[in-house]
């Protein structure tokens, strides 16, 4: 969760920070995991209201202006609209309903609100950027990709749908603009701590997938040299305006 946060927050609020939000703005930040969202717009609306939701409140980042909510986007309903911002980062994309639930948010939407859509684009295949032994380090994360790939297919993770979210978004009526950002880690950052921790989790769902233990084990070793570079899974982030 930190490592996520650390990861994307910054490009998630230089995002936000291409919009205008009043003052009085009521935001609602779904999933909000150890992301700083929620702050970050209790601070851009200081007469307004900031919502955070998530299953899970453990990790939220306490604001005396934002509200936690302990709240299933998945079976519970939405608390009342409308909203000026709603913003969910690496929720829906991993959510059966999420089509249906993208839908629900876009129609409690208040007039020029935003709806913020962002998700992970794998770029296992073209990550590595500099290693001691290159072609050994695009083989594992290109080994790695594919079982991990497999593994959240598995699990009903659509890794299309990070695109495929601007297309809905046009035809729920947004006007909508979707940009992608990818950044530099070195081994043993949050960059790489994120997969490290994953593949380890995963052992077994991965070995399944067609990864072998010792590639495993290879592949986490490389994720904590501090001469490794790669670029991290590109944020997908959508943004859809209700203009009408
Ligand atoms: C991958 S994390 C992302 C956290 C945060 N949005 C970020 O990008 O750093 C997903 C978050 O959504 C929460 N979550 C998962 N299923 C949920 C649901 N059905 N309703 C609300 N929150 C959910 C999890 O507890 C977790 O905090």
């Amino acid at each position: 969760m930190q490592a996520l946060a650390a990861m994307y927050d910054p490009y998630s609020i230089a995002r936000l920070a291409e919009h205008t939000i009043p003052e009085t703005a009521r935001c609602l930040v779904l999933g909000v995991g150890a992301s700083r969202i929620a702050a970050h717009l209790a601070d851009r609306a200081p007469y307004g209201e900031v919502v955070a939701t998530d299953t899970d409140h453990t990790h939220t980042v306490r604001h005396p202006r934002v509200r936690q909510l302990t709240h299933d986007i998945a079976t519970d309903p939405l608390p009342q609209g409308p909203w000026d911002v709603i913003h969910a980062r690496l929720l829906l994309g991993h959510l059966p309903q999420r089509d249906t639930l993208l839908a629900t948010l876009a129609d409690v939407l208040q007039h020029n609100g935003l709806l913020v859509v962002e998700e992970l684009a794998g770029t296992w295949p073209f990550s590595v950027l500099d290693a001691p032994d290159l072609h050994e380090a695009d083989r594992l994360y290109a080994t790695y990709g594919r079982a991990f790939g497999a593994v959240l297919a598995a699990q009903g993770v659509d890794l299309t749908w990070s695109r495929r979210v601007h297309a809905h978004m046009r035809n729920l009526g947004l006007d909508v603009d979707t940009q992608v950002h990818a950044a530099t880690w070195t081994g043993n950052s949050p960059g790489t701590q994120l997969p490290w921790a994953s593949a380890g989790l995963l052992r077994d769902q991965l070995t399944a997938h067609g990864m072998a233990r010792a590639d495993i084990t290879a592949f986490r070793d490389l994720l904590r040299r501090h001469d490794l570079r790669v670029l991290g899974n590109a944020a997908v982030s959508t943004i859809g305006l209700r203009t009408h």
